[in-house]
């Protein structure tokens, strides 16, 4: 069979468009054990700052340990208030998904992460296997933070899809 030339490339933001076209082509339908999860870029003027995931459903290690939302933010950008902005975005993106109550943890001892799910509203239901399980009910039901957990400014995601083993 004759075919053209076949290269390996490494990820390309230039692609970004047809990688989201071919990942339409594969749709949801994933293997057994795995979940579907949208991976976010966090852009802070045109800077890279941080990477966000949201699962779209939870599979039993998730609803123990992982929740919906990953985060992560560089070290160079941390304490400025970007991860409590990236999590408060992937919660609206969420409630786009009608997942109602959304599940987050973090370990016992990352303060940082837990305050991020604390601005955002996350009540505490209990600690599993040293991880901190949060739930972040529907908007307008949850306590006051919820609401006023808002995007910070010059914040916006750009997007890419991935599989994340569960
Ligand atoms: C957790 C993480 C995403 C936080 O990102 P960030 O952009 O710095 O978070 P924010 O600035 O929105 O808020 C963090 C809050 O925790 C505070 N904080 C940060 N590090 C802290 C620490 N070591 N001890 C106590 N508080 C801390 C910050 O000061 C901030 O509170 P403040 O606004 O009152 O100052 C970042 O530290 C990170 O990427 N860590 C490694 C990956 C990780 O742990 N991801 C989460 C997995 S659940």
């Amino acid at each position: 069979m004759s075919h053209g030339t076949i290269t390996l490339v490494g990820p390309d933001i230039a692609r970004q468009a047809e990688f989201l076209a071919m990942a339409d082509e594969f749709g949801e339908d994933v293997p057994e054990g795995l979940v579907p999860s949208t991976s976010r870029w966090v852009v802070q003027d045109g800077r890279l700052v941080g990477f966000v995931a949201l699962r779209h459903e939870l599979n039993a290690f998730l609803f123990e340990e992982g929740g919906y939302i990953g985060y992560a933010v560089r070290p160079t950008a941390r304490g400025r208030g970007i991860a409590t902005a990236a999590a408060a975005l992937a919660l609206l993106e969420a409630r786009h998904l009608a997942i109602e109550r959304v599940l987050l943890t973090c370990d016992d001892a990352n303060v940082a992460s837990a305050t991020v799910i604390e601005r955002n509203g996350g009540v505490l239901e209990d600690v599993r296997g040293g991880k901190r399980r949060y739930w972040v009910e529907p908007a307008g039901q949850g306590p006051r933070s919820t609401r006023r957990a808002l995007p910070a400014p010059g914040i916006h995601q750009q997007v890419c899809l991935l599989v994340v083993r569960g």
